[in-house]
């Protein structure tokens, strides 16, 4: 008897349909650094899943919480009602965060993230009178999830062009990408050129004039586009300019966040402050859906002092503050502090970047970008078919029991922080190999 379902039902998310469905990957177990699959193959898990199980999988720690949770209280309505872990959650949050960001707002996913904190930007200036501040300023190829507005502020064609004529209002301008491979290939760290691209945004300024702009945002670290990493001086530069016209400055930190640059956030890695940071993945170790906006203190003070009585901000969802999410996500950070993993990922970086750039010679690629435990390895397109090199890739790693994410035809390597180096040797032999079979392939046409 076959243990695989009927694939029709399901419309996968954001997935190739109907070649998955012909050659499916179906995932049934995990355990640490490795996923079990269908057919009883382990596979090496170089990609913590979709950038979240930073601390591996199924740890004992977080099943325990999650098992304890649903058994004693399975759900509370969060709105004017509560329950005691998700402040408990909110307080130990605030310690992570940078100084400032103090007030926490629940969500269950990154793209929810992204559209509390553009509400929250925008009833700040309300509340405050600022009303001629409307305009949400985002970055060419940015990712900040696929709600309206972050579809909106996103930079990513393919998420926008079924939607161009329902985006919103006051979206349209974006700062240019950090993308650029002439002068910053094969970077280690941080590129040295390209911090002026962040005075674009005085461009935008003397277009529009400061005093309409509401905020910007961007990730601090571009992931899902394909790992770019800021320039020496750009978030800098980003957040002075900010300063100097009262635009509110918020990173997506969906990705950077939890350890992924070996500090709790992208804001300590780079040591620049945003008024609001958007959180998910990391936060529950991917256990439990669960997201979150780290605010500002006095943004929320505006904002709750603006009404008079009675509800404050007209914003929130059925699960935000989930007690299985809460406990998942309480267990997940005393798994972080427990085994000093953003530490761990800080002492790995060179070990990784030493690794991982060592595949600057290999078939097709023409740029290996990284930063704390991420690599961007990017290839060139097959001629007339971009993403098919990437395509290929992905699916000959998964057959030879290795996890990669592609984006396009670039792979996106970002392991669990708890990876051994000989794990990451294994990552990179996988990647190589795989890249020699498909060069052959090509030849042999
Ligand atoms: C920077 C960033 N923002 C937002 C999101 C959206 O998160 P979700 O898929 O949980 O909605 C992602 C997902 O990869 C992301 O990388």
């Amino acid at each position: 008897m076959s243990t695989t379902p009927s694939l029709d039902a399901l419309w996968m998310p954001f997935s190739a349909n109907r070649s998955f469905k012909q050659a499916p990957r179906l995932l049934v177990a995990a355990d640490g650094m490795y996923y079990r699959d269908v057919d009883g193959r382990t596979i090496l898990d170089a990609t913590s899943g979709l950038w979240c199980v930073n601390a591996g999988h199924n740890r004992p720690p977080i099943v325990a919480a999650i098992q304890r949770a649903a058994a004693t209280l399975d759900y509370a309505p969060g709105f004017n009602m509560g329950h005691p872990g998700a402040f408990a959650l909110a307080d130990r949050l605030t310690r992570l965060a940078p100084p400032g960001l103090d007030r926490v707002f629940f969500t269950n996913s990154g793209s929810e993230s992204v559209d509390t904190a553009l509400k929250i930007v925008l009833a700040y200036h309300a509340a405050r009178g600022d009303t001629a501040r409307r305009r949400l300023i985002g970055r060419e190829r940015g990712y900040h999830g696929v709600g309206f507005g972050g579809i909106s502020v996103g930079g990513l064609e393919n998420n926008r062009r079924a939607f161009a004529h329902h985006l919103l209002p006051h979206t349209d301008a974006h700062l240019p990408t950090t993308h650029g491979l002439e002068h910053n290939r094969f970077s280690v760290g941080q590129p040295t050129h390209g911090a002026h691209l962040a005075d674009a945004l005085e461009d935008l300024v003397a277009r529009y004039g400061g005093d309409t702009i509401a905020a910007v945002i961007v990730e601090p670290m571009a992931g899902s586009a394909g790992v770019f990493v800021p320039p020496v001086g750009y978030l800098e530069r980003l957040r002075a300019i900010c300063d100097r016209h009262g635009i509110l400055l918020v990173f997506d930190e969906v990705i950077t966040g939890f350890g992924r640059l070996g500090a709790a956030f992208g804001a300590q890695r780079f040591g620049v402050t945003p008024d609001l940071i958007t959180i998910a993945k990391g936060l529950t170790n991917g256990s439990v859906p669960m997201g979150a906006v780290l605010v500002r203190r006095d943004l929320h003070d505006a904002v709750l002092e603006a009404t008079a009585s009675g509800i404050e901000f007209f914003h929130g969802y059925t699960y935000s503050g989930h007690p299985l999410a809460c406990a998942a996500a309480e267990a997940t950070l005393q798994l972080y502090d427990n085994e000093a993993l953003f530490a761990r990922a800080a002492a790995l970086e060179p070990t990784w970047a030493e690794a991982v750039h060592t595949l600057q010679e290999a078939p097709f690629v023409i740029d290996v970008r990284s930063l704390g435990l991420v690599a961007g390895i990017e290839l060139s397109p097959r001629p007339g078919a971009p993403g098919a090199r990437g395509a290929a890739l992905m699916a000959d790693c998964f057959a030879h029991g290795l996890l990669i994410r592609v984006t396009g035809d670039t792979i996106a390597l970002s392991p669990p922080l708890i990876v051994s180096e000989s794990q990451i040797d294994e990552m990179v032999a996988g990647v190589r190999a795989a890249l020699d079979r498909l060069a052959q392939r090509e030849l042999n046409g």
